[in-house]
């Protein structure tokens, strides 16, 4: 690789084109969603609140946010060859592969004909994606047919009442909020930049989430919580977690839930997922997962001066809230889909195809050898 080359590998510090939805690393405490603080949006809002800020572009009144919310329970709905599909996919799938399926399966049922339909659709999924993943899991884990029109009144508490039953927790619900609106959207991400190149050729709608559905599926973007948990959850103590710890440095492996292509001293969503993580384990009385958390925290800063990203403390607070290993990601599904496709609909708005270039390192030019002299 040239010099030149490797400090843009990855597409690292490149302009690749314009959004008025977010900014990573520049204002407030590094995260903003259409000038708004991260820290202040998840203190004072309900995801819902988000959902509208990115999709119609503003904060919703109270009646707004009143009638957004009764839209989207109207819209939990699954069609019956919907629910034909999921009953299909084995109970050892991963629940990435149930959504990715799921959102296909959608755009054929409910295609994308003409792209004023976009909001529409938006909406559709956004009420759906808790229905698809809940109504899998429950019939393939307990053989339950799951009741998806639940009467909870917000997304992250109708996901929480098809998993577990009955009425959420509030403090569960509260954190569900929080969770959803730290996700929901961080500019050119992997996944997010998967939907605009998609949504550039002039694809439909479906096609844009479920190529970001499988960008987000890795352990390098959103599988990076299920990772972390897998890793801490193996820890008794935080002394045996400094020690693993220290030895995983030391084979130069990578630990999962820490560092950032952009941010270089801290995460902003970190500080405010901790806390939250900090109070369910009081709730709950966890005396390990937690102090195990933490002491990664500090091991990590005092040797190599990585930080925690979004996802370390989401693994310990959604292990509190009972919830699966295998269900966090697709939460996260559930959460940046507001983000795709609120930029689909910018991508849509000023397109150019996206297409760069590559730098070739391949053979010089060189003759074709016919097969029978090869
Ligand atoms: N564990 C161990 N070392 C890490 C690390 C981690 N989590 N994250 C970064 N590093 C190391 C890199 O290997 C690199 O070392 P090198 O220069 O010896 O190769 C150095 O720190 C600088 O890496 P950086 O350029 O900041 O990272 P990146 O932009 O290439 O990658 C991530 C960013 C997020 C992909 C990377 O930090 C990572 O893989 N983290 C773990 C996965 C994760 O949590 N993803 C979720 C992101 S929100």
């Amino acid at each position: 690789m040239t010099q030149n080359s490797q400090a843009t590998a990855g597409l690292r510090g490149q302009v690749a084109g314009q959004t008025a939805l977010s900014t990573v690393g520049q204002a407030g405490t590094g995260l903003t969603y259409r000038g708004y603080d991260i820290s202040e949006l998840a203190e004072k809002c309900q995801f819902e609140e988000i959902a509208h800020l990115l999709l119609k572009g503003e904060l919703p009144t109270r009646d707004e946010l009143a009638a957004y919310r009764e839209r989207l329970s109207g819209l939990r709905h699954l069609p019956e060859p919907l629910r034909a599909v999921l009953e299909q996919i084995p109970e050892n799938a991963h629940p990435m592969d149930v959504l990715r399926t799921g959102v296909s399966m959608l755009g054929n049922l409910e295609t994308e004909t003409d792209f004023s339909q976009q909001q529409d659709l938006a909406d559709r999924i956004l009420a759906a994606l808790p229905a698809i993943v809940c109504y899998w899991y429950r019939y393939s884990h307990d053989g339950v047919r799951v009741d998806t029109d639940s009467d909870a009144d917000s997304i992250g508490g109708h996901f929480l009442q098809m998993l577990h039953g009955g009425e959420p927790n509030p403090l569960h619900e509260q954190v569900m909020h929080v969770s959803l609106i730290l996700y929901a959207e961080h500019e050119f991400n992997a996944s997010t930049f998967t939907a605009r190149v998609c949504a550039s050729t002039l694809s439909d709608f479906h096609s844009c989430i479920t190529g970001a559905i499988g960008s987000l599926r890795g352990p390098l973007h959103g599988g990076a919580n299920e990772a972390a948990m897998a890793m801490i959850e193996q820890w008794s103590s935080p002394d045996e977690a400094e020690r693993e710890i220290l030895g995983m440095l030391e084979r130069k492996e990578k630990i999962m839930g820490f560092g950032h292509a952009v941010y270089r001293e801290s995460d902003p969503r970190n500080a405010i997922i901790r806390e939250w993580s900090r109070k369910l384990a009081e709730e709950i009385g966890d005396d390990v997962l937690f102090p195990v958390s933490e002491r990664c925290e500090q091991v990590m800063w005092r040797e190599k001066k990585l930080f925690c990203n979004a996802d370390f403390f989401h693994a310990s607070a959604y292990r509190f809230m009972g919830i699966p290993t295998k269900l966090f990601t697709p939460i996260f599904v559930i959460s940046r889909l507001t983000g795709w496709a609120a930029h689909v609909f910018e991508q849509r708005a000023d397109n150019r195809i996206i297409r760069p270039s590559a730098e070739y390192v391949g053979h010089d030019l060189r003759p074709v050898v016919p097969i029978d002299q090869r």
